[in-house]
């Protein structure tokens, strides 16, 4: 029995990527710079002094890279609109024709091979300038910028794609960016994370505001947020651990949906980070209130959740705790638990058991899983790459998803992170997640095993 017949028949099957991840073609057609180019510029901050600059040159490559989607059979494709090839200094001041026109093709190109676009707004690549001039995500008027950028694009393709996505992983924004330093702009701070992550939130809201008020009647598509969390499993069944693994989520994915669902930042937050989170004025309440029409969710591992003792364990640089001292936990991997080449453990059981922890929390919202996957070490071998690793994660991610469904999770779509090897961000190209293997020498694509398995997941009767 293939897998597809354990989900609903309308559930949405789609592969993900990114705009600086694959695209490339950074300083062609008019793109302006954006805070990753910046970053990959700085020595040390990318492993092996990569960049974006040539990625995957999806850029130039799209036509057969969405050919190679439809032949997977996926329906859906999740890819990024870049901010600064729309708008090269961030401002709508200027508008760049030659973006427009590249998104207008690579959408045109997803609709006749029957491929939905889906369309994130956000996915980390600030426009440079904004950062320069003005303070990027510290400064709470880039709400507005990305509104204004955000009604471009609702503008330009809206009569087209038909859900939106607004920001990708606000989470990575405030921490990896701002807290650890890890991620473009490369910032270390205990206060700048809560600031950064209420200005995203209220960019997130206004741009769903104009949406709904000036688009929506017309162009009748759905707009939501895209948060990411790992899995917090209770070390022991200790009511300490159990209440630091709660309160892991509430810092990790509550954060950011508990605003949009129920109004607030959650207890445990305002009660630990006091006097650094920023209090919601009434008027910013309403607007982020109920501003997401489905729960994206990322989501790439689980961790085991402890009260933290005298020592803070850090794990792998991106999937940790974030900043663990403000939430008093230890978190930690059982070592029976296999890994992937980033280091992150494979607990498909944690994928359901966050299903379930969302629609206890939210009152089952519609979620779609827009992006899941694993990174390996993945070479051709007379050809083929053969990533039985991958399709074995694939395949129990996937069964865990359908038990939730069948439980009354109310999941209605899911994204395979990603549909290419790609820039992983301050890893390089080290580590493919790809369902397909990108030579980045030649750029040849090579569809892997687990592009072939899905393929056959898919398509049942060949
Ligand atoms: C989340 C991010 O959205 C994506 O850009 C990244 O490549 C994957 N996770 C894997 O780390």
């Amino acid at each position: 029995m293939s897998l597809k017949t354990k989900f609903p028949t309308d559930f949405v099957w789609g592969t993900a990527t990114s705009a600086y991840q694959i695209e490339g073609a950074a300083a062609l057609d008019g793109r302006g710079p954006s805070i990753w180019d910046a970053f990959c510029d700085e020595a040390g901050r990318v492993a092996n002094g990569d960049s974006g600059d040539q990625a995957c040159d999806h850029y130039h490559r799209f036509r057969e890279d969405i050919a190679l989607m439809a032949d997977m059979g996926v329906t859906a494709y999740r890819f990024s609109i870049s901010w600064p090839r729309i708008l090269p200094d961030g401002t709508n001041s200027t508008l760049n024709q030659a973006g427009i026109d590249f998104y207008n093709a690579l959408i045109d190109c997803c609709l006749e091979h029957g491929i939905q676009p889906w369309a994130t707004l956000y996915h980390w690549d600030l426009p440079q300038a904004l950062q320069e001039h003005e303070d990027g995500w510290l400064n709470p008027a880039m709400a507005d910028r990305f509104a204004d950028y955000a009604a471009v694009c609702f503008e330009h393709f809206g009569d087209r794609v038909k859900h939106w996505i607004t920001i990708n992983e606000a989470w990575v924004v405030a921490i990896l960016g701002y807290g650890q330093g890890v991620f473009a702009p490369g910032r270390t701070s205990n206060v700048e994370p809560y600031q950064v992550a209420h200005h995203l939130l209220l960019a997130h809201a206004k741009a769903v505001d104009i949406y709904r008020r000036q688009f929506k009647p017309a162009q009748s598509g759905l707009i939501g947020i895209t948060n990411n969390c790992d899995w917090r499993e209770p070390k022991t069944d200790s009511q300490a651990d159990r209440e630091a693994a709660q309160r892991a989520l509430e810092f990790f994915l509550a954060w950011f949906a508990d605003p949009i669902y129920l109004g607030n930042y959650p207890d445990s937050m305002r009660e630990y980070v006091a006097e650094r989170l920023p209090v919601f004025t009434e008027a910013e309440r309403d607007l982020v209130l109920g501003s997401s029409d489905f729960f994206g969710l990322n989501h790439y591992t689980t961790m085991y959740a402890s009260q933290s003792g005298d020592q803070v364990q850090e794990s792998a640089v991106y999937g940790n705790g974030g900043l663990s001292e403000d939430q008093q936990i230890d978190l930690s991997v059982d070592p029976q638990w296999k890994k992937t080449t980033m280091q992150w453990a494979v607990v498909p059981w944690g994928c359901r058991k966050l299903l379930h922890w969302i629609a206890d929390r939210y009152k089952n919202p519609p979620i779609y899983i827009t992006e899941n996957g694993c990174a390996y070490d993945d070479h051709p071998v007379d050809g083929e790459v053969h990533d039985q690793a991958r399709i074995d994660y694939y395949a129990a991610y996937l069964e865990e998803c359908a038990h939730a469904i069948e439980q009354g999770v109310d999941l209605r779509g899911y994204f395979a992170w990603s549909m290419l090897d790609n820039f992983e961000w301050a890893s390089g190209y080290g580590q493919r997640f790809g369902l397909h293997y990108v030579n980045f020498e030649t750029m040849e694509r090579i569809p892997k095993a687990s592009a072939r398995w899905f393929k056959a997941q898919l398509n049942p009767e060949g």
